[in-house]
């Protein structure tokens, strides 16, 4: 066990805590900042992105009202329009800050010009994008930048474990305390078993979403909602939590395969079109946008049509377009499609829908601050307002970028003013042991999946969601028992934080007796006047 100390610290390597240390590490270079990641640097969400980064960049064509009111309208009426005119209106500085600092984007054949793409939801083609690898690109080129400043140290396979608060200090503390204080976090370093207790005079949560809570889910592994979790345990507000979204295709492999592997929706805003198995087009009986309707809407008529027709996949046809041109564009996609027998020029490709993205989180303000003072949130733990009830495409990497910045902005002035907490006690582990039967662990990471999966998934119903609270309590229950007895491990900590993840979902979800956006309820099909988030 070591104590460790910092000025800044950073929880996560993805495009939010990377852009944000980068920003931190130019305007203040005498000020330390620790980055730690629970595997390796470059695992993030961030790196699996395909489509690409939303903002307004041919003016000829587009303006910022056109991607406010397509935010907006994807939001469904509960996005904070204030906050959608931030992102918006600054995110085309930020994309040029990361182009300067070495990430590509396509261009058009023999021009200067970048090529725009389009996806569900947008009136215009606005998405900068990198084959169908713009996560990727994004991820390398700002691991490259930070590695050039001398004062961003990253530490690989250090898995957070709990904000440090007045309560390690022996204060009482509860959600309505006021003036709670983040002094750093615990955390678990996984080459040794140590728990180092590292200090900070602010912390940024940058820790992504939570797609892991779902069976199949586009995230990666490391996607255990972690830094929501431990907000909620230190008595900070998180919000909107009842908005997961699902990504209408993901790939359908009938031999399964978890993570899913994602068909982005830039193949949609390409030509690809949704049908049935005997080839008939359905989304004309949903919306007038068609296959590129925004994700809420094409998500839950596929999920409808699946229903009606007992099937366990819709399909999107690409056969029509351009081959030579699809495998430019898309390469991975259309080398993963041969991997498993399905040939885009010859076939149709098999669709379904898998939990994708986390539109609440940490309750966040226009700075980035959190409800406990010290502690900022950027990136897919927030919840800043932007996406509503449900998130337009590539909206995430852009709000990433532009809270990033903000948040440096307000760390860099007022940095003086916090010191680095002393008196903190090391992490204790008095009572526990090694878990006998990991078992345990795996089997309820299992059942927590089910049940969210078959009760708080795509359609809801009052009685799924009391089920679930019913189920995920008892669930609960025996993990915090195995918590007080068994040794710290990566495994236990994720099961635990995605149970916090789950019981958000679903309390939020039997707070909101409506349907709207990505929450749909067959006990409340319709829309009330009620537009507030679920704040817990
Ligand atoms: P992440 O990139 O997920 O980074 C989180 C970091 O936190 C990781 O380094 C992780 O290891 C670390 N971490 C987590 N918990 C802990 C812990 N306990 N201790 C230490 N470290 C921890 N969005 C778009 O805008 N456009 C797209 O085209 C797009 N495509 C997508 C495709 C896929 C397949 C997926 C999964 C998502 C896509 N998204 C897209 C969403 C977008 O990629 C994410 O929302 C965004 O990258 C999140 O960035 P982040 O920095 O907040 O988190
Ligand atoms: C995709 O490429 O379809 C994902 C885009 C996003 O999640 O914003």
């Amino acid at each position: 066990m070591s104590k460790i100390e910092t000025d800044i610290l950073v929880l996560g390597s993805g495009i939010a805590g990377l852009s944000f240390a980068i920003k931190t590490a130019r305007q203040i270079p005498d000020r330390k900042i620790l980055i730690l990641t629970k595997t390796i640097e470059g695992e993030s969400n961030t790196r699996y992105a395909q489509g690409g980064v939303a903002a307004v960049w041919n003016p000829d064509k587009d303006n910022f009202e056109k991607h406010i009111a397509d935010t907006l309208d994807a939001g469904d009426g509960l996005c904070k329009e204030d906050i959608v005119r931030i992102v918006v209106e600054e995110g085309p500085q930020r994309v040029r800050e990361i182009i300067e600092w070495g990430a590509r984007f396509d261009k058009e054949k023999d021009q200067d010009a970048y090529n725009l793409a389009r996806e569900g939801g947008h009136s215009e083609h606005r998405i900068l994008h990198y084959k169908d690898l713009t996560g990727w690109e994004i991820q390398r080129a700002l691991m490259q930048e930070a590695a050039l400043y001398p004062n961003i140290q990253v530490l690989e396979h250090y898995f957070a474990l709990d904000f440090i608060t007045q309560h390690h200090l022996g204060r009482m503390v509860i959600r309505v305390t006021p003036g709670i204080e983040c002094y750093g976090c615990y955390a678990l370093n996984k080459q040794t078993n140590a728990i180092d207790t590292i200090l900070s005079r602010v912390t940024v949560c940058c820790t992504g979403g939570a797609g892991q809570v779902y069976k199949a889910t586009t995230n990666p592994v490391i996607a255990t909602g972690d830094g929501v979790a431990m907000t909620y345990r230190a008595k900070g507000r998180v919000e909107n939590m009842e908005f997961m979204q699902f990504h209408p295709t993901s790939l359908y492999n009938p031999a399964g395969e978890s993570p899913s592997f994602l068909v982005s929706e830039a193949v949609r805003g390409h030509g690809g079109i949704l049908k049935t198995a005997e080839g008939e087009e359905f989304m004309h009986h949903y919306d007038a946008r068609l296959s590129l309707a925004p994700r809420d809407i094409v998500t839950r008529a596929i999920d409808s049509e699946m229903k009606k027709r007992g099937t366990d996949c819709m399909y999107l046809d690409c056969r029509h377009l351009d081959m030579k041109d699809f495998m430019e564009h898309f390469p991975t996609i259309y080398d993963k499609c041969l991997k498993i027998g399905v040939d885009p020029a010859k076939d149709m490709i098999p669709v379904v829908p898998a939990c994708h993205y986390m539109c609440g989180g940490i309750m966040v303000d226009a700075m980035g601050r959190s409800s406990i003072n010290r502690l900022y949130a950027a990136g897919e733990c927030s919840s800043t307002g932007l996406h509503g009830a449900n998130r337009l495409a590539s909206n995430s990497l852009l709000e990433a970028l532009v809270f990033a910045h903000r948040i440096s902005d307000d760390v860099c002035a007022h940095i003086q003013d916090w010191d680095v907490k002393t008196g903190v006690p090391d992490w204790s582990a008095e009572g526990t042991t090694d878990p006998q039967e990991l078992v345990l662990i795996t089997q309820g990471l299992k059942e927590l999946k089910e049940i969210m999966s078959y009760y708080v998934g795509i359609v809801r119903s009052n009685l799924r969601l009391k089920r679930a609270l019913d189920r995920l309590h008892l669930l609960y229950e025996e993990t915090e028992e195995l918590y007080r007895t068994s040794t710290v491990s990566p495994q236990l900590m994720e099961l635990r934080n995605l149970l916090t993840i789950a019981y958000l979902i679903t309390r939020s979800a039997t707070h909101r007796r409506e349907s709207r956006g990505l929450h749909f309820t067959t006990d409340y099909p319709g829309q009330m006047e009620f537009r507030e988030y679920s704040v817990l």
